[in-house]
């Protein structure tokens, strides 16, 4: 391994995320019962996670590629010849070349400072990348956002772009994306950008199929939370009584996703000694996914701070690469 080009830095508080069990006995008690979408990435989900990502109905990791494969160049175009570039939620960096040839092209090297919560995903992508790109330098976190950010902070960068691609700000609930978007804010300056993407609003008929395809791949991905609660609290779930439900919310502009039971049944957590109650078809929220439209893109800009520079979509407008900059 190059490891003059590579750096892994951990967060002291990687594993951020809030207790499960206590995450599940909160959710299970609310009412309508809910659980957040972060619990669906065990190893399991993860796996699943990119399936979906290959799935025929899933236009989203397929649109987002060809806008990026179409107009990286003219995101390079940006860089003043040595800027790098942050990626907040890396995962396996595949639409990531894009942006990282483009950059290489246009300033020749490029430092790249991947963050994701597993280092196992990171470390083993970035030593593909270093292997494909002698001119790239890497310095990875393994971290939850927040965390990274602040250390990332502390590095001295002349220009830096920070992306957040996958339509993942769709997971995020509007005020989290607004609290989110003002903390990337905090940390550009005058010259840095951001690069986010959304996907837009459309018919029910794509966005539909797009959550629950015809191979049952999204209600395994779904569904893989029951097992998880089975498995690591002791819960007895029977999975045959429970199905994945997902519609558009048009009002909300959102595709809600839920786990819904057949029939009127008790479930026994053994590792939090309760029994939560379900009638027949009450459901458990597990995620929104939010669809944007130019006006609320534009909305969120405003309310954070930033302004939107240029933005490239697909010929359907099914999605859209926005590029911000701050006001
Ligand atoms: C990761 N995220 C943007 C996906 C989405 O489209 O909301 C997660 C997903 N859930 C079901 N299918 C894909």
């Amino acid at each position: 391994m190059p490891s003059d080009r590579l750096q892994v830095e951990k967060s002291a508080i990687q594993n951020h995320l809030p207790d499960f069990a206590e995450h599940v006995e909160n959710g299970l008690s609310a009412s309508p019962k809910k659980l957040s979408p972060m619990y669906l990435y065990d190893e399991q989900g993860s796996l699943l996670f990119e399936q979906i990502c290959e799935l025929p109905e899933y236009y989203l990791t397929r649109t987002e590629h060809a806008i990026l494969q179409n107009y990286s160049d003219e995101v390079a175009a940006f860089s003043n010849g040595n800027m790098a570039l942050v990626e907040l939620g890396s995962g396996s960096s595949t639409k990531t070349r894009l942006i990282i040839e483009a950059l290489i092209a246009h300033q020749s090297d490029l430092h790249y400072i991947p963050v994701d919560i597993s280092e196992t995903i990171l470390v083993n992508s970035a030593k593909e990348l270093l292997q494909d790109y002698p001119d790239l330098k890497i310095s990875a976190h393994a971290a939850e956002y927040h965390a990274a950010i602040r250390t990332i902070s502390k590095l001295e960068l002349e220009q830096k772009m920070i992306i957040f691609l996958g339509s993942n700000i769709g997971n995020f609930e509007p005020d989290a994306a607004k609290n989110f978007l003002c903390k990337v804010r905090t940390w550009l300056s005058d010259g840095d950008f951001f690069l986010l993407s959304t996907d837009l609003e459309k018919e029910r008929s794509v966005l539909e199929p797009a959550y629950d395809d015809a191979q049952g791949v999204t209600a395994a991905f779904n569904m893989n939370l029951l097992k998880r609660m089975n498995e690591e609290l002791d819960a007895n779930f029977d999975l045959s009584t429970f199905s994945h439900y997902a519609f558009y919310n048009e009002k909300l502009g959102r595709v809600e996703s839920h786990l819904r039971s057949h029939i009127e049944q008790s479930v026994y957590f053994g590792r939090l000694n309760r029994t939560f109650h379900f009638k027949k078809a009450e459901t458990i929220h597990t995620e929104n996914s939010y669809k944007f439209t130019n006006s609320k893109i534009k909305e969120l800009c405003e309310a954070t701070g930033f302004r939107l520079v240029k933005q490239w979509q697909d010929e359907r407008t099914y999605f859209s690469v926005n590029l911000l900059a701050t006001a």
